[in-house]
């Protein structure tokens, strides 16, 4: 039966460009819709931005942009990733859209009408300055616990206490340095606990093969709740300033939490798509239409994807996920990816230096498994598998055949001989396996079971050996027969292999001059191939140098910055070269001497999103323990310098003449660590 398929991934926020753990799961979801459209099923392949929330706006602040100008150029960026990459949705929207819009407020009405949302008054610290509430995550202050000084409003680096910011001693705002005070608002809530919605969330989660195992657990232990932890109802609403969907038909001014109107951004790309496609979005999103919806997703947002979005599209009249499928992270040589530091590889890098998309596409398909485990890129490995797998098991067999079969068939090739390979070897068993491998979504296993294929066939052509047949023209049929089987078995491993290397596999049927391959019937045998022309190149040491290099590069423009072409020769800059400075006032917190460094003071500095470690050449002028919370202004955004002490992440300024002294810059009073300088 044809299959109708609605597949998403999650919708990125948007206040950056894709890192490499976008571009993992990207290319899962689209290995798998391949092979999904390559058994002939009918499939749609939606993404978007995640365009609200406080992060976002508070980023487009700090450029000096209106949000939207902001999400818009982000929005800009991805397709050079997405192309990139081979990564084929078909169609890009945004959270931010009419469409999203009105679904969310849609949604919100009928829940609201099915009883399920409630006000409540939730007390919560404020920012005087800022004029905002603030979460949790910009609020700092002491432990209650340990005294530690600057620790989140959650919980404890120090020591590992949790506990709400309310308990923080000398709390303050890390967007304005202000002394947050409690105010109270008027709260929505989904009554997520209500009896209606946990029974229909214990059904949905325990149909078996909807959810894996580990994420089916997971989501029960949340829904059943463990030990005094019960399943509490979810905050839906935010106050102003916010940027997001207003909540419909009430005075107040108050918006949808950004979680809520997140995953109705995969509804708004599929209805923007639908739009443009003139196909039916009710058939894809009602009960009973026949279609699936599949989410992949990673695993640190199962809670929302299991628990709240299933249950909101339910009793909202709207049918609920068919699967969603949870991956783990990528790590970069064992080193843990962080969502804002990202991690070691930058894609738009990587393909800028030219390296092949199928080759990170390969790798990380022969990596996935169906499990919620993390993968790591290891350098050696990554060559090691292109180099002898991909290029030196798989390539190379189109070379060897057709330099044979070119050269003394005209490039004609016999198929008498390949059923008996075909039986020996048992390829229909390993044809099913490959199929059912990418269908549960064991990537792994499929390049496991192609790469034992190439061994056989590169094994047969090794013992037949045709550079030997060659020399007798006695034996240039046997010669005919080896070089058919094994350019007929290349035709075969590029068809296992054509959802993880798309391009390729055009080229490929190309040369071997036969029909686009399917994954539902077995392919034509061939009757003459094209000229062989070179299919893959090796990965080179020297470009995963490069592509490592970047830290170093960081580090030159750090401390040597090159002027903008606008600006060179004349030592004018535009205000818009002004303005990609992030100049900040900077609390000095610590101030410290570094051993073995006669110019340098190490300083600890609130920047109030944050802190950061400088390294700055002021010794010769000041006494570290004068320094100790005072403000000064600093360069936020110059890339981090590795010294020889530690990372330097940014510079203090300070003026210096032709004589001696060197003279920090202070604020005049009132400033707050984290002001912008403009
Ligand atoms: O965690 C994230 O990156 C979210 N932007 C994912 C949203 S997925 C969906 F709900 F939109
Ligand atoms: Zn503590």
């Amino acid at each position: 039966m044809r299959r109708r398929l609605f597949v998403t991934t999650a919708l990125p926020y948007a206040n950056g460009p894709f890192h490499i753990g976008h571009i993992m799961e990207y290319i899962q979801a689209d290995i798998w819709v391949r092979f999904q459209r390559m058994q002939g099923h009918e499939v749609h392949f939606i993404g978007a931005d995640d365009a609200h929330g406080a992060p976002i706006m508070l980023a487009a602040e700090k450029t000096g942009k209106s949000p939207e100008q902001f999400i818009a150029e982000i929005a800009k960026g991805r397709k050079q990733y997405l192309d990139g990459f081979h990564i084929e949705f078909d169609n890009w929207h945004s959270t931010h859209s009419k469409e999203n819009t009105e679904l969310s407020q849609d949604i919100y009405r009928k829940l609201d009408k099915a009883g399920l949302v409630y006000k409540k008054a939730v007390e919560q610290f404020f920012d005087p300055v800022k004029g905002m509430y603030l979460a949790d995550r910009y609020i700092k202050g002491e432990c209650p616990n340990c005294g530690a000084k600057d620790q989140y409003g959650d919980a404890c680096e120090n020591c590992g206490t949790v506990y709400s910011p309310t308990k923080l001693k000398n709390p303050y705002s890390t967007l304005s340095g202000a002394k947050p005070v409690l105010k109270s608002s008027e709260h929505y809530f989904f009554r997520l606990s209500d009896p209606k919605c946990t029974a229909f969330l214990r059904e949905w989660i325990n149909k078996s093969d909807r959810l894996q195992p580990q994420v089916a657990n997971k989501a029960k232990e949340w829904l059943e709740g463990k030990g005094d932890k019960t399943l509490a109802d979810w905050d839906i609403s935010r106050d102003p300033p916010y940027f997001g969907i207003r909540i419909p038909d009430i005075k107040e001014e108050k918006y949808l939490y950004v979680w809520l109107d997140a995953p109705i951004g995969y509804f708004a790309s599929l209805k923007n798509y639908c739009a443009r496609k003139q196909i039916d979005f009710d058939a894809f999103v009602k009960p009973g239409g026949g279609t699936e919806m599949i989410h992949f997703i990673g695993k640190d947002i199962i809670y929302f994807h299991t628990l709240f979005w299933p249950a909101m599209l339910q009793f909202s009249g709207y049918k609920a996920p068919d699967h969603v499928y949870v991956h783990g992270f990528i790590t970069v040589s064992g080193d843990k990816m962080s969502k804002s530091r990202g991690t070691g590889i930058d894609p738009l890098r990587y393909l800028k230096l030219g390296m092949n998309p199928e080759w990170l596409r390969y790798y990380i398909a022969a990596k996935l498994n169906a499990n919620v485990e993390d993968i790591d890129f290891d350098p050696d490995d990554f060559m090691a598998r292109i180099n002898s797998d991909l290029v030196g098991k798989y390539v190379n067999i189109a070379s060897r055949c057709a330099s044979f079969l070119t050269r003394y068939f005209d490039g004609k090739v016999t198929d008498t001989t390949f059923d008996k390979f075909w039986n020996a070897y048992a390829v229909p068993q390993m044809f099913g396996e490959v199929g059912e491998a990418y269908e549960s979504r064991e990537f792994g296993k499929a390049i496991r079971t192609a790469m034992a294929f190439a061994d056989m066939i590169n094994g047969y052509f090794d013992a037949a050996k045709p550079w030997e047949l060659a020399k007798d023209p006695g034996k240039h049929q046997q010669l005919h027969n080896v070089c058919s089987v094994c350019i007929r078995g290349f035709q075969l491993l590029t068809c296992w292999l054509k959802p993880v290397l798309p391009s390729l596999a055009i080229r490929a049927e190309s040369f071997l001059n036969c029909e686009p391959l399917q994954f539902n019937r077995v392919p034509e045998p061939l009757t003459r191939i094209k000229a062989y022309t070179h299919l893959m190149t090796r990965v080179e040491e020297k470009q995963l140098d490069a592509l490592f290099e970047v830290s170093k590069e960081a580090t030159m423009t750090a401390s040597s910055p090159q002027p903008s072409p606008a600006a060179a020769g004349e030592g004018v800059i535009s205000i818009d070269d002004f303005n990609k400075l992030d100049l900040r006032i900077a609390r000095i917190v610590k101030a410290e001497h570094v051993d073995g460094a006669d110019k340098l003071l190490k300083l600890t500095l609130d920047i109030g999103d944050g802190m950061r470690t400088v390294f700055a050449g002021i010794k010769s002028a000041y006494d570290p323990s004068k320094l100790e919370g005072r403000l000064t202004v600093m360069v936020a955004n110059i890339a981090p310098r590795k010294m020889k002490f530690g990372v330097s992440e940014g510079m203090v300024l300070a003026a210096s003449g032709e004589g001696p002294g060197l003279f920090l810059l202070s604020p005049d009073s009132g400033a707050q660590a984290g002001m912008k300088v403009k």
